[in-house]
């Protein structure tokens, strides 16, 4: 595993047991999209960087759904969710940026929320091309990030904020997500979606 990627799972290891209290604020506004955004997955899927599992609900009942986090701590969080699950769930820790475990072509639809604003830019082209090799031809993604919004008054709020999201999470508005996703061949980008002003974006593909 990477440095970076040992100093994140230290990081969630410490956040996982007071995470869901500390994201509570921005939960009242993700909770609005989840249902959203997973009401037509379906298949095998597999979600990268589930955390604490707020995503489990809402998937629906025709879901196989392997779903993988660096952190245990977190992992442990997302275990008391899964009754919550209407699919069948499998938690694995496992880092997105190898997948070596899972073979090629498996998967309907892989799904991160708020996944890739935590993983350093070096890294996303290999977890990107790692969910592509794992998708089947036509599999389908979507990934929720976060940007800085081009609009002043948000974005001060968000330079304010900026320091403390990055200690705490290990996230960034400046992650360049949507250009690695254009990187890599075998993705198509089929949309983006702001969720949210110009902060939130909804990257949806598929593989080619
Ligand atoms: C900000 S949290 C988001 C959690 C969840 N997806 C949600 O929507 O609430 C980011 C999560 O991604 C995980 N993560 C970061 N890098 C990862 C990687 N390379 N592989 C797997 N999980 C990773 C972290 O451990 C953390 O649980």
């Amino acid at each position: 595993m990477t440095h970076e990627n040992q100093g994140l799972r230290a990081k969630y290891q410490k956040t996982s047991w007071f995470y869901d209290l500390l994201d509570y604020p921005w939960e009242r506004q993700y909770r609005k999209w989840r249902p959203e955004i997973l009401k037509d997955v379906n298949g095998w899927v597999l979600e990268a960087g589930v955390g604490t599992g707020h995503n489990l609900r809402h998937y629906s009942q025709s879901v196989n759904l392997t779903a993988i986090d660096l952190s245990s701590g977190m992992l442990g969080q997302a275990r008391k969710r899964v009754r919550e699950a209407q699919c069948r769930v499998d938690l694995q820790e496992a880092d997105a940026t190898n997948l070596s475990r899972f073979a090629d072509g498996i998967f309907d639809w892989t799904i991160s929320t708020f996944m890739y604003c935590v993983m350093p830019d070096r890294l996303q082209p290999l977890a990107l091309k790692e969910m592509s090799r794992v998708l089947k031809p036509g599999g389908r993604f979507r990934l929720i990030e976060i940007l800085y919004s081009k609009k002043p008054a948000l974005r001060a709020r968000q330079k304010l904020l900026a320091p403390f999201v990055e200690f705490v999470y290990g996230a960034r508005f400046d992650r360049k997500t949507l250009d690695h996703v254009r990187s890599i061949q075998s993705l198509k980008v089929t949309r983006t979606t702001y969720l949210k002003a110009d902060a939130y974006l909804l990257i949806e593909g598929q593989r080619i």
